[in-house]
């Protein structure tokens, strides 16, 4: 298999996407690639195959891409973090700044118990606004974490740090 930074260059960067002043790191070149995004997947599929998960956790949307492709690999099931008003049942909801705004996320109230391992993934990892509010549903279900893991890191944003401060474990394939 390709060393996994091979494919870096497979993340385009395009500037001041949605607003002046940001770099937008656009993932879709790696994801048309099949061979590149069959490596991704294959990559996290060797981190995470026996550690006893339950569940692999996506946030909508391009988280939804890399968990639901891991969650098949493994042959889990996929719990989604969708943004308001999207899930249809009794839902838990945690609000949240981003980069380029505000959201919120939501998660269906019977989606994971305390017995439940999971993997929360996501495509990339900024401000860490998303991830924590994320974490924060998934903990007050009772489940066990077992790690975060992203495609990417922006590096002059403050989510590695914010993470590290809450005792929040990850992991990250690219980092910019
Ligand atoms: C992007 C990205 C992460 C989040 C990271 O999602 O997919 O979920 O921002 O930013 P943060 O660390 O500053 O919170 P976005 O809300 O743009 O939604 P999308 O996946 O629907 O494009
Ligand atoms: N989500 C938040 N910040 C982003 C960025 N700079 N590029 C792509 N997705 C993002």
């Amino acid at each position: 298999m390709t060393a996994i930074n091979a494919l870096k260059p497979l993340i385009r960067t395009i500037p001041d996407y949605p607003k002046p002043g940001i770099q937008f790191r656009d993932i879709t070149p790696l994801l048309a690639n099949g061979d590149a995004f069959y490596q991704v997947i294959e990559h996290f599929a060797e981190r995470y195959q026996d550690k006893g998960l339950t569940k692999i956790v996506g946030i909508e949307a391009r988280g939804f891409i890399f968990a639901t492709a891991l969650a098949y690999r493994l042959k889990l099931g996929f719990v989604p973090l969708r943004k308001p008003g999207k899930l249809p049942a009794k839902t838990r909801q945690q609000s949240y700044d981003l980069e380029y705004g505000t959201d919120a996320l939501e998660l269906h109230d019977d989606a994971l118990t305390a017995t439940d391992n999971v993997l929360l993934i996501d495509d990339l990892l900024a401000t860490g606004g998303t991830l924590i509010a994320a974490h924060k549903l998934l903990s007050d279900t009772g489940a066990r974490i077992h790690e975060c893991a992203f495609l990417i890191t922006l590096n002059d944003l403050p989510g590695g740090q914010k993470l590290d401060e809450n005792g929040i474990g990850y992991y990250t394939l690219f980092e910019f």
